[in-house]
């Protein structure tokens, strides 16, 4: 919304949410969100055609165009639970627009949803008696974060979907023209309702699909003499595969990837496919395989035992520049190894509260360390598990000094350079690649 304000100074944007701390944050210098950009964006719309408040009912009066951005979490409970989206949000706040609108709408979902949510969106808006014109659209968001307003400015595509009627594709036209402000026409792709819902979680589900293909061959590496990193960079040499997002790792994370998969595969069991299921389910399966077999990995490596030994993951957060640790492969690992009773250490340059928090429940010898070179200092081993370029350039030589020997060095992300590391006396093992032993 903050884009779309800075990009259309004549179209008024409020953005509107029951959580007061959250909207206070909004209007100051420290936003709720990091995102590299974001600040700068808002700074120039902010006051002058970009508003934040807690009147939900003015925000939803005053508005022709309504994006709706509500929280859509796995079903915990009941059926579909750990699958299906958990839709009470967006009902209930479909429920509040009815309630309060006193004009005809234009509703734009922008949370990922199942395909055919707008359709119960429309249900319920259109059942009014005061005669009362809403058109649900589908806009689902395509950005990642971390580079979520390089993706909003620069987008490959905005896809708008709508009903095929007059009236829906008026609406779709109307927000095609926002975009249009700074969106060459041609990225601008139109579609109708279910396609464009439909779209957002294929979209996942291929990128997610990458990874733990590529993941699975890395296994495969490892058992062999071949190297992930080179097997990646010959197939994405195939213009008709391409180079991006086949960097093996621990596993994929993310509030996105595990969630929109899950439900893709609920969606298909509940019209009957099982074998549409059953192949998407796998790309989660191999994930969290993947994820357990690092861990597996160390202990294999380590003389088949973690116990009472301390390990450092450098790394919580599901990927660089974000302190983001939701589906976190280091969450996974750090069930694991406090299974196996090591005594973990977490460090991670932004991402500490939050993997307090998702750590909190379980049995354990957990620390946290702000500073990583406290956090090996008296370690058997380091696992980097996050991307983060100050991982790159620490100085290894002072860490082997301070850690048990032998030092092992689990690299999930495969960023270090393993040939210096082993000269220097670690124990190397990558993902996907030979690994290097003095031991
Ligand atoms: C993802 C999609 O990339 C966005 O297009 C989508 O809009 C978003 O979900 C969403 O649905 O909201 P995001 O979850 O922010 O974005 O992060 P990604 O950059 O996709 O990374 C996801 C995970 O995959 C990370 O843990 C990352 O480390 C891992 N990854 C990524 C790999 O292991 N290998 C790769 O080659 C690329």
């Amino acid at each position: 919304m903050a884009v779309i304000a800075d990009r259309c100074p004549h179209v008024d944007v409020t953005v509107v949410d029951i959580n007061e701390r959250r909207i206070a944050a909004w209007q100051g210098d420290s936003l709720p969100i990091y995102e590299p950009g974001l600040l700068d964006v808002v700074r120039r719309a902010r006051g002058r055609n970009l508003f934040f408040s807690t009147d939900i009912e003015a925000g939803i009066r005053g508005a022709d165009i309504i994006f709706v951005s509500v929280n859509t979490p796995t079903k915990t409970f009941g059926e579909g639970a750990g699958r299906a989206a958990d839709l009470q949000y967006w009902e209930k706040t479909a429920r509040q627009i009815l309630a309060s609108a006193t004009s005809d709408k234009i509703v734009v979902e922008k949370s990922t949803l199942p395909v055919r949510t707008a359709e119960a969106m429309d249900r319920i808006l259109n059942s009014n008696d005061r005669g009362l014109h809403f058109e649900v659209l589908s806009n689902p968001e395509f950005l990642a974060e971390g580079t979520a307003v390089e993706d909003l400015e620069q987008p490959d595509r905005v896809l708008i979907g709508s009903r095929e009627t007059p009236a829906g594709g008026r609406a779709r036209r109307a927000v095609a023209d926002l975009y249009a402000a700074w969106v060459p026409r041609e990225r601008i792709l139109e579609s109708n309702v279910w396609s464009a819902e439909l779209s957002k979680l294929t979209a996942n589900a291929f990128l997610a699909q990458r990874i733990s293909s590529i993941n699975s061959i890395s296994a495969l590496c490892e058992a062999t003499e071949a190297d992930v990193d080179e097997v990646a960079y010959a197939i994405g040499a195939d213009s008709r595969i391409g180079p991006r997002f086949l960097k093996s790792g621990v596993g994929f994370g993310g509030s996105c990837f595990r969630k929109d998969i899950l439900n893709l595969v609920y969606i298909s069991q509940s019209y009957g496919l099982d074998e549409v299921a059953r192949y998407w389910e796998g790309v989660v399966r191999m994930n969290e395989w993947q994820e357990a077999r690092f861990v597996r990995r160390m202990l294999a490596t380590m003389f088949n035992t973690v116990a009472g030994k301390r390990i450092a993951l450098f790394g919580f957060a599901f990927k660089a520049n974000t302190g983001d640790t939701r589906e976190a492969p280091a969450l996974a690992v750090t069930r694991h190894l406090l299974a196996e009773h090591a005594d973990v250490v977490i460090t991670d340059p932004e991402a500490l509260e939050n993997a307090r928090l998702d750590t909190a429940g379980l049995d354990g010898r957990l620390t946290f360390e702000a500073d990583p070179y406290a956090a090996a200092r008296g370690a058997h081993a380091v696992a980097v598990l996050t991307e983060w370029d100050a991982y790159r350039t620490l100085d290894y030589g002072r860490i082997l000094a301070s850690m048990e020997r032998p030092a092992f060095l689990f690299d999930g992300r495969n960023i270090l350079d393993h040939a210096k590391l082993f000269e220097m006396g670690f124990n190397v093992y990558p993902v996907g690649k030979r690994a290097m032993s003095h031991v």
